[in-house]
């Protein structure tokens, strides 16, 4: 039998049907609430309030369990790469081998964009925050690419997708070119996907392009790990922003703007500019976890604790992994390591961190593999949308598929009742 909650306000009782997910996860169907009863439901930050139903990714916070599309987050970064991540995410299910080939073909003939763009991205000083320069030129694309999706059309569905897919490397790549001087390039259509975009983040003019396979692996690992995560900040933004029918590229740009913060896309940054902090200090961990333990300090050790995991991040243990083989292989030494090392054995004893459930988070290990990589901290955020965008992507099909309505969140009005005009000289 389908179950039920009942409200009871002044007295009077209303029913309202009680949804279950394929997980067994409970949600109140309040639709017919303010209809029925004059009164609306105050949740801020959401916390709360689930704002659809959707088939794209499980998380279960208390058993730390993530999952795209059923298939296990350790399964996928163990045996998938991203570009078959991001065809499940997308379209549903894995992709046979010639429906991959297909997807990729398609998205390398959308690898190029308008040379007007350059003149864009020139308008901005090199000090500019990559991430607002990604936001700006990812909008851009909307003017040169300027008619309507018809989401009714799967074609037209399925050409703006690979044609963010196709772009947004380039663009990414673009604005660390400019903060590196170096000249705009182009990917080689020989190489995969990431590949590719690791070419065009660092190839140098006169050198030959090369590259350790371990690298592009580690690269690919952190792109699957951070390509969806159900209805965060930066997913509900491009869901939001979507569902006035505002286009794909459109709500992709105010999801980047969504991800820039330091609450949300901008952890992986705080972690390192943390750790740099304590190694100019002389490297005294212990110094630094009794100032994330006191209360009256408002320090807090980056990358630790998370807002849904509450006993680990799954996505921490294969990074962590991640961390050390890639590391390994490339024979970095980087004190900044032996710090983080220190720390999380640290906090992984202490009682203080135990009990509320403290752990490493993924921004802990991945600032610290970009690191490694060559990335500069300011481009941590952007490596992070890189991988996020087939989850945006998902996350907006799907939203335009259901028919979902305009969003439109209400209020409890807090401000002054009626007052009366009073002209500027009688103020
Ligand atoms: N260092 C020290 N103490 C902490 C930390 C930390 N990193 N995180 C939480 N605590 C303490 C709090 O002071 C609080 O203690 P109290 O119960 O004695 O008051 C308790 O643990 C619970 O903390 P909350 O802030 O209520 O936990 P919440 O779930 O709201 O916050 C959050 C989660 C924001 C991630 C928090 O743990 C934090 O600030 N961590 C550091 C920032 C970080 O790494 N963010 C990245 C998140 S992952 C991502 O976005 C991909």
């Amino acid at each position: 039998m389908s179950k039920v909650a009942t409200l009871e306000i002044d007295g009077k009782r209303y029913e309202f049907p009680v949804v279950e997910g394929t997980e067994n996860e409970l949600g109140i169907n309040i639709k017919s609430l303010r209809g029925e009863s004059g009164v609306i439901t105050l949740d801020p930050g959401y916390k709360n309030t689930g704002s659809c139903e959707s088939g794209i990714t499980f998380l279960d916070g208390e058993k730390g369990i993530l999952r795209y599309r059923g298939y296990a987050i350790e399964d996928l970064a163990e045996k998938a790469d991203f570009l078959e991540v991001a065809y499940l995410l997308i379209f549903g299910d894995l992709p046979s081998k010639e429906q991959l080939e297909k997807f990729y073909d398609d998205i390398k003939e959308q690898s190029t964009v308008d040379e007007e763009m350059k003149k864009i991205l020139d308008g901005f000083p090199k000090a500019a925050h990559p991430m607002g320069v990604l936001s700006s030129l990812t909008s851009a694309l909307v003017a040169f690419n300027p008619s309507c999706v018809d989401v009714s059309s799967e074609q037209d569905m399925y050409n703006a997708i690979v044609k963010i897919l196709g772009k947004f490397p380039v663009l990414a790549a673009w604005t660390l070119r400019k903060k590196t001087s170096l000249p705009l390039n182009y990917g080689d259509d020989s190489l995969g996907y990431v590949e590719n975009l690791h070419k065009m983040m660092f190839e140098k003019p006169g050198k030959k392009y090369e590259v350790n396979q371990s690298v592009i692996d580690a690269l690919d690992k952190l792109l699957i790990l951070h390509a969806d995560h159900e209805q965060n900040c930066s997913t509900s933004t491009v869901r939001m922003v979507g569902s006035s029918h505002a286009g794909l590229f459109a709500s992709i740009s105010a999801g980047i703007s969504a991800l820039w913060g330091p609450l949300h896309g901008g952890a992986n940054q705080a972690v390192i500019e943390m750790l740099e902090k304590i190694k100019e200090d002389g490297g005294d961990t212990k110094k630094f976890m009794a100032k994330a333990k006191d209360k009256d300090d408002p320090f807090r050790l980056m990358g630790f604790g998370h807002r849904v995991y509450k006993n680990f991040d799954p996505r921490a243990k294969i990074i962590k992994k991640s961390a050390d083989e890639v590391l390994g292989q490339l024979g970095v030494e980087d004190p900044i390591l032996d710090i983080a090392k220190g720390l999380e054995k640290e906090a992984l004893e202490d009682p203080y961190f135990v009990d509320r459930k403290l752990y490493p988070n993924v921004d802990f290990y991945s600032g610290i593999i970009y690191r490694a990589l060559g990335i500069p901290v300011e481009m941590f955020t952007v490596m992070f949308a890189l991988g996020r965008l087939p989850g945006w992507i998902a996350q907006w099909r799907e939203m335009r598929l259901n028919k979902e309505p305009i969003g439109r969140p209400r209020q409890i009005y807090t401000g002054h009742t009626h007052r009366e005009f009073q002209p500027v000289d009688k103020r």
